[in-house]
């Protein structure tokens, strides 16, 4: 499939903008400095904090999981069996203390909003980051 470019200044803070790249949707997220901070929070209750179970790119390797902290972007798809995780801006609250991330309604996976999975769900690894790069402050190129 051909990369997708995104132009990305008019998504506002907290926002989740869906597009396709390769058939599957991809998330893109403008995280609020309330996400940026709920990551601290849910690091003592992760599988993989640094993503080094299943191949990510290097890019994801990070706390927040991205080049720019502020974007998120990820295949929203989930890692267990391929359903299509909920987006929960606020109040993430089926995860103590969290404050949003993903949750995914066939068999309860949960993920905080760097696309990181919690210990005891069915989800055995991360959200995938896709191949991206910014062109520029505005644009995004997904593949
Ligand atoms: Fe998401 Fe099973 S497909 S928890």
């Amino acid at each position: 499939g051909a990369p997708v470019e995104v132009k990305i200044d008019k998504i506002e803070l907290g926002q989740l903008v869906r597009v396709e790249w390769r058939g599957s949707p991809v998330w893109i997220i403008r995280r609020t400095p309330e996400m940026l901070a709920s990551l601290n929070e849910t690091e003592k209750n992760l599988r993989d904090p640094d993503s080094q179970v299943a191949q990510q790119p290097v890019y994801a390797q990070n706390q927040h999981r991205s080049i720019k902290p502020e974007w998120f972007i990820a295949v929203g798809i989930c890692t267990h069996l391929g359903c299509s995780p909920q987006f929960i801006p606020k109040s993430f609250s089926v995860a103590e203390g969290v404050e949003s991330g993903f949750f995914c309604p066939c068999h309860g996976s949960r993920f905080d909003i760097a696309g990181r999975v919690f210990q005891s769900v069915p989800a055995p690894t991360n959200l995938v980051i896709p191949p991206y790069y910014f062109v520029d402050d505005n644009t995004v190129i997904i593949g």
